[in-house]
């Protein structure tokens, strides 16, 4: 609506000011004019954590957490599970809509034709210790592309920007079956690029002396589809610091490993490995009553449970339910999806879930699915990390483009000492203390 505005006292000063607002937001750059005296900074907003914060103006992806509604460039994320593949939709994230036939032929193309690493990138796998963390592995392989790719700083050049782009999307899903498989002590397996993304990452994690590996189409369409469910999140932890990154003109590798060091963390794509062991913890369905009183207890956190803006229900984790029946059809029930479901029935009922609006998030069931595929719970972040370096990247791409943007760089409310001076004493004290011995 035009004209709309916000009128604001200052009970300080009792002047009056008249801020405009866009889009129901207003710029706290307009709250800077607000001031005790002329000396005075200007007010600002204090919001730890940007729980109330825009930082940008996106047509990614949007979400209404209390509706729990999640769509891509406009679509519902229902839709698209249903009826797109993985790289259908990563077009659309990058580019704002669904490919023709031609430009998805072109696109499978250019995607397939990037999927090798790099030989050096073998041998830089091979100094990680043998039980090293494949996040951990994961996040440094892709900063390490930038050595092989030097291009890759030329990131106002539009095309040099889509080829990196593409090199990403093409080759993380190379670099998690490497460190799968180093993890393993097993031999790297090429890319097979006649297979799709999902069965080429398949066959390059479990292909072992057959000439040819053909995944289950079940196994590998649901791995597609928790691909799509994984590609994009709008302004969560990890697509905040690509952003910020990216801000300061780094190139898009190491903001991308910058974005999966973030998500790494048990808060966010590392809930999926903490799900998991909290199952194992459990043990069994009669046990669930007294975990959730730990829980309520404040002695540990429900993984898998809970979203900052969720706050009805995650539609993702709807889809994955669903998504688990179908791969229970194939591999049979894995037994933690019986702990899991008594975990969410006790706890949608309770006092103290409901109360907080807590819900089961996507890493709730995703895990269990993982496990019924066969890949083991600390690859399930990578799992992650490889649809949602398409988030990352239409994010930064975004950011780049967008002429309001400049390097990321927030304001603090200083709770320090003023000014003060070192006394006489400490003048004289020595610089260094070995200076003494
Ligand atoms: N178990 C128990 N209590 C919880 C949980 C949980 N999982 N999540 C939030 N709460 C409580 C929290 O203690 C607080 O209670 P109180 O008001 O009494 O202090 C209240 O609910 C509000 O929580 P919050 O910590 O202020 O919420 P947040 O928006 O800062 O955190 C979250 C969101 C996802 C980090 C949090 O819910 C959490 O830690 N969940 C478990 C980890 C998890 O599953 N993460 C995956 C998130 S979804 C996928 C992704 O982003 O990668």
């Amino acid at each position: 609506m035009a004209n709309e505005t916000l009128t604001i006292t200052d009970n300080r000063t009792r002047l009056t000011y008249t801020l405009p607002i866009t889009d129901g937001n207003i710029r706290s750059m307009d709250l800077r004019q607000i001031k005790k005296d002329a000396s005075d900074f200007g007010v600002m907003g204090y919001d730890p954590a940007f729980m109330n914060t825009a930082s940008c103006r996106s047509a990614i992806t949007f979400i209404d957490g209390d509706k729990g509604i999640l769509r891509y460039r406009g679509y519902p994320i229902e839709e698209l599970a249903e009826s797109c593949t993985f790289l259908q939709v990563a077009y659309l994230l990058l580019n704002g809509e669904l490919p023709t036939d031609n430009q998805l032929h072109d696109w499978e193309d250019s995607v397939r034709h990037h999927t090798m690493l790099h030989e050096t990138s073998k041998q830089f796998l091979e100094g990680f210790h043998h039980d090293a963390h494949p996040m951990s592995m994961f996040i440094s392989t892709v900063a390490a592309l930038a050595t092989v790719y030097p291009d890759s700083r030329n990131i106002h050049d539009a095309a040099a920007r889509r080829l990196n782009m593409t090199r990403l999307i093409a080759k993380v899903p190379t670099i998690a079956a490497y460190c799968y498989r180093h993890s393993l002590g097993y031999p790297y397996v090429y890319p097979d690029n006649e297979l799709s993304y999902a069965e080429n990452f398949m066959n390059m994690l479990w292909r072992m002396v057959e000439p040819k590996f053909r995944a289950n189409p079940v196994m590998a369409r649901a791995l597609d589809i928790l691909f799509i469910l994984h590609a994009d999140h709008e302004q969560n932890c990890s697509a905040n610091v690509m952003r910020s990154v990216g801000s300061s003109q780094a190139d898009p590798y190491s903001s991308t490993a910058a974005a999966a060091a973030a998500l790494s963390g048990p808060l966010h794509g590392g809930a999926n490995e903490e799900v998991l062991k909290m199952l194992d913890e459990i043990g069994s369905k009669d046990n669930v009553p007294a975990y959730v009183k730990k829980v309520k207890d404040g002695e540990v956190k429900l993984m898998g449970f809970g979203h900052r803006i969720y706050k009805n229900y995650d539609p993702r984790a709807r889809i994955i339910k669903w998504t688990a029946d179908q791969v229970f059809a194939v591999t049979g029930r894995n037994p933690k999806l019986d702990i899991a479901l008594e975990l969410e029935k006790i706890a949608l009922e309770d006092e103290y879930f409901v109360k907080r609006k807590l819900y089961p998030n996507v890493d709730f069931y995703s895990g269990i699915i993982y496990q019924a595929m066969g890949f083991k719970p600390d690859v399930f972040t990578v799992l992650f990390a490889i649809p949602r370096t398409v988030g990352w990247l239409a994010q930064w791409e975004e950011m780049l483009t967008d002429p309001e943007q400049k390097i990321a760089r927030p304001r603090q409310v200083y709770t320090g000492y003023a000014e003060r001076h070192l006394t006489t004493e400490q003048k004289s004290t020595p610089q260094s203390a070995t200076a003494n011995r």
